[in-house]
């Protein structure tokens, strides 16, 4: 199987249970990745580990440096790439402390860097993201869900909106209308980096909380923060299973 890594999200700064070998530094011209790339052994394969949010969890989602992140992974020679992102549940069936394997996502973020084809092109180019995810990625993360016991859905259009503030409930109806099943602030643009770099790229979302109107009146960060533990453990469980199997 490819060099494998894992990016952590919120709730996902570290992955307990990685038997760190290095950790490494990586320059990139994009600037500073969200920090250095851990190596270590976790279910018994070989994986790199980059916490998206920075070791602190100090970087605001339409902060982060996805440019620099994915090229990171890529210089190190990273082929595949799961993608670990807190999501709020849109579709009834998307509740929390879930894990959804998503196969379409939709971007509503803006002013982020989002490619790398920018500037000093000998051409313009643009790379197909029909399948946004990567088939046998998914398959493998919807099978190791199945072997870990882990409640897990292996649908889903994930929408990713700018945040850091959560949507107004009819935010959640426009974007249900639009076809998403769940809800996260971090999706793009780093599953279309993923692409333009060549990466293999499949999310795990975890459910922290019923999107805005559709559960309680208010969103709480003590709920999400319970639903986050649970989840997390699950997703732990699940990635453990996912790399036993490579
Ligand atoms: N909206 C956007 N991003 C999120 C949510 C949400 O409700 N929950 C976790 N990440």
């Amino acid at each position: 199987m490819s060099k494998i890594a894992i990016i952590g999200g919120t709730g996902l700064t570290s992955l307990s249970g990685l038997a760190i070998s290095e950790r490494e530094v990586v320059r990139t011209p994009w600037g500073e990745p969200s920090g250095p790339i851990t190596h270590g052994t976790f279910g018994g394969h070989e994986v790199a580990f980059l916490a998206r949010h920075g070791s602190g969890h100090t970087i605001p989602p339409h902060k982060v440096n996805y440019r620099s992140n994915i090229w990171a992974l890529k210089k190190i020679g990273i082929e595949s790439v799961v993608a670990v992102a807190a999501v709020g549940g849109i579709h009834a069936d998307f509740k929390p402390t879930m894990i959804a394997i998503p196969n379409q996502i939709v971007d509503y973020t803006w002013s982020r860097g989002h490619t790398f084809f920018e500037d000093d092109l000998a051409s313009v180019v643009h790379v197909d993201f029909t399948e946004p995810y990567c088939a046998d990625l998914r398959a493998g993360l919807v099978r190791a869900a199945v072997d870990a016991r882990v409640d897990a859905l292996d649908w889903g259009t994930y929408a990713t909106s700018q945040g850091p503030r959560l949507e107004s409930a009819a935010e959640i109806d426009k974007l249900e209308r639009d076809g998403c099943h769940m809800v996260g602030m971090t999706g793009m643009p780093e599953a279309g980096l993923a692409r333009e770099a060549g990466l293999r790229y499949a999310h795990c979302a975890v459910v922290v909380n019923a999107a805005a109107g559709r559960g309680a009146a208010t969103i709480t960060m003590e709920d999400i923060e319970k639903n986050l533990k649970v989840g997390m453990r699950s997703t732990l469980k699940l990635l453990e299973s996912f790399l036993r199997a490579l």
